[in-house]
């Protein structure tokens, strides 16, 4: 027994110097984009999220009837395609090698001295919050930037109010909740900077009639976590046990949790159901090929512009529906 719990303790020491030293590598990790198309495949891929050692799920699976990518780490390929035989599942290898998505998503700039804050690179969540900052000494009539709250291990987590005059309806961005998505977080301050400078008579149409409320970063712990140890981390950082670290915040609304329904229990069912905002809605970005959600550095900018062309158009919808008449 005492020997059991020394290598215990010795495996546990080795895992935090790992965690705090070096980021988890995804060698020859092959990606899968499967389809799922009946119950009894939906059945085994979810007891393999839940157990299959190794295999990492970058979507969920939740429901018959969609597409989920899964990375296959290599000493479970032949596992895999056992899988895909006896359950006649259909599925695209995407990539044979995940590490040089990884490589390839964040490639630091040549010019990166001469230049500020920008959308050509992903930001780190020290830079992002120093943004915010600074634009709230530059538009002090504007913008105000709280902390709304602390994190388990001790980060704010900032907001970001944007009110042009008073009596306007409000609106509520979050962003960045599942840690690994960074593209979330970079659209979002894309986006406040475009409602603080666009020329575009649409998108200063949004930022004067309406109060925005931003909250780029909402899982700040699992973001730092993305950056420095591991950066498929989805969850939080705080510990259930030592050996299943974090809370899936996006599966913790205390809305029809754990119905089983298509992400019941997410913010924007929270925030329909429960606060009874009357428009709630979750945006799914790029894309459905061999990135995921570890996208490119030089989408950030397309893919925050298709997110704000389709909030200029379903605000406007919206409107038009009664949505924002006051009673
Ligand atoms: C899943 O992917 C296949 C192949 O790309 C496509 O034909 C199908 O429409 C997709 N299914 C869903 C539910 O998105």
């Amino acid at each position: 027994l005492a020997r059991n719990r020394e290598t215990c303790l010795v495996l546990l020491a080795v895992c935090c110097f790992a965690a705090q030293s070096e980021l988890v590598r995804y060698d020859n990790y092959h990606l899968y984009r499967v389809e799922i198309a009946n119950q009894e495949q939906l059945n085994v891929l979810q007891h393999v999220e839940l157990y299959g050692n190794g295999y990492v799920f970058l979507d969920s699976p939740v429901q018959s009837r969609m597409n989920v990518s899964i990375l296959v780490p290599p000493h479970k390929l032949e596992d895999y395609r056992e899988l895909e035989k006896n359950l006649h599942l259909r599925s695209q290898l995407a990539t044979q090698n995940f590490q040089s998505i990884i490589d390839a998503e964040n490639v630091p700039r040549k010019t990166k001295r001469s230049e500020g804050f920008g959308w050509e690179e992903y930001q780190s969540l020290e830079a992002i919050y120093g943004w915010l900052d600074e634009l709230a000494a530059q538009y002090p009539s504007l913008l105000a930037v709280e902390s709304i709250g602390r994190t388990y291990e001790g980060r704010d987590m900032k907001l970001v109010k944007l009110s042009h005059q008073a009596g306007n309806p409000g609106i509520f961005l979050e962003a960045n909740i599942h840690a690994r998505e960074w593209i979330t977080s970079a659209t979002a301050t894309w986006v406040l900077n475009e409602l603080l400078t666009s020329q575009d008579p649409a998108v200063q149409e949004l930022a004067t009639s309406y109060d925005w409320y931003i909250l780029p970063v909402a899982n700040p712990d699992g973001f730092h976590y993305t950056k420095t140890t591991n950066r498929l981390w989805r969850k939080n950082r705080y510990p259930h046990t030592v050996l299943c670290a974090g809370v899936d915040l996006n599966r913790n609304f205390p809305y029809h949790w754990m119905e089983g329904d298509v992400d019941s229990g997410s913010t924007t069912d929270w925030a329909h159901g429960y606060h009874n905002t009357p428009l709630s809605m979750c945006f799914e970005f790029r894309d459905n090929g061999p990135y995921g959600f570890v996208l490119p550095a030089d989408q950030i900018i397309p893919n925050s512009e298709e997110t704000l062309d389709a909030l200029i158009a379903m605000l406007a919808k919206a409107k038009t529906m009664g949505y924002f008449n006051r009673t």
